[in-house]
């Protein structure tokens, strides 16, 4: 467990919501005007989280297919959201995903702000998005709630930046604390195979300072890191709380989910990787006999 001084931290962030209501096209939105812009060429790699900075501080992104990666994750007892932005289509009205994604985020103690998307539309009806949310018990601020409620349109852009900024508000709420001053640890986001690197794996580091050199153990995976590089594929020394990032020098692929931790040394990494080992196979015989 982490000890040293607590310090704040940016605000992790996933977007859930009903098929087609918009959640990729938000998400784009939000890169292109706030990560692609510096780069050559505007090429981002698909990393599976992004780091944006907004007027009210900085964002993570997870860039998950929706609900189903937020479940898998909690499954595997990774908690890695502090806010949810729930996307419903004003011309479509909340349906059953948008339900599940509520339920999902209740279960897991997550803020939700609602993106009122596609305002741009001329059979928009907004009102309608917070009366049937309302029934769900997710009460806007105006009608007394504590949930905001905010309308734009992710192919404009209208609104985006006060969305963002509801984001940033309801974050501050939560007092977000990291330890830096730790071994680092953090959470696989994704991971893949690249033909010339390797066992590429993005990590939100969520403690700790993760240094190009550390030795990591992630599942029965491990390995020194050989390169950091950030959301615009450019080599980074270092990554500190709420960061990804993508590494590369481990042995094989974890799995999303899995914590990533950083030990002494290699001896220390195999121990812990035949440890576990044994342990899942233990699991799986006892498994067999019952
Ligand atoms: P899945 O990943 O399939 O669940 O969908 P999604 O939620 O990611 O929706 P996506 O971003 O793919 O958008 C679905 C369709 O809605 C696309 O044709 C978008 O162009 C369109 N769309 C998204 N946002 C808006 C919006 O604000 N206004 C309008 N008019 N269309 C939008
Ligand atoms: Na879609
Ligand atoms: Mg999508």
């Amino acid at each position: 467990e982490p000890i040293g001084e607590e310090v704040a931290r940016s605000p992790v962030v996933t977007i859930m919501g009903h098929v087609d209501h918009g959640k990729t096209t938000l998400l784009d939105f939000i890169r292109r005007a706030k990560v692609a812009s510096g780069e050559a060429g505007g090429i981002t790699q698909h990393i599976g989280a992004y780091r944006v900075n907004t007027e009210g501080g900085d964002l993570t992104f997870l860039d998950t297919p929706g609900h189903e990666a937020f479940t898998a994750m909690r499954a595997r007892g990774a908690q890695v959201t502090d806010v949810v932005i729930l996307v419903v289509a004003a011309d479509d009205g909340v349906m059953p995903q948008t339900e599940e994604a509520v339920k999902h985020a209740r279960a897991a103690g997550v803020p939700i702000v609602v993106a009122v998307n596609k305002i741009d539309r001329e059979d928009a009806d907004p009102d309608r998005v917070k009366n049937e949310l309302a029934a769900r018990e997710v009460i806007p601020e105006e009608w007394g709630g504590d949930t905001q409620f905010i309308p734009c349109s992710a192919l404009t852009g209208q609104g985006v930046e006060a969305l963002l900024e509801a984001v940033a508000l309801q974050s501050e709420l939560l007092e977000l604390k990291a330890v830096r001053d730790c071994p680092a640890s953090g959470i696989v986001v994704e991971s893949s195979l690249d033909r010339g690197r390797g066992p590429v794996a993005t990590i939100l580091v969520q403690n700790g300072v993760l240094q190009q050199g550390d030795m990591i153990i992630s599942g029965t995976e491990y390995g020194r890191v050989r390169a950091l590089l950030d959301e615009r594929g450019e080599r980074v020394k270092t990554a500190g709380p709420s960061t990804p990032v993508v590494v590369l020098g481990l042995s094989g692929l974890p799995e999303a989910g899995d914590e990533v931790l950083v030990v002494e040394d290699e001896r220390k990494a195999r121990e812990l990787a035949d440890h576990r080992r044994e342990k899942s196979r233990d699991k799986r015989l006892q498994a067999q006999k019952a």
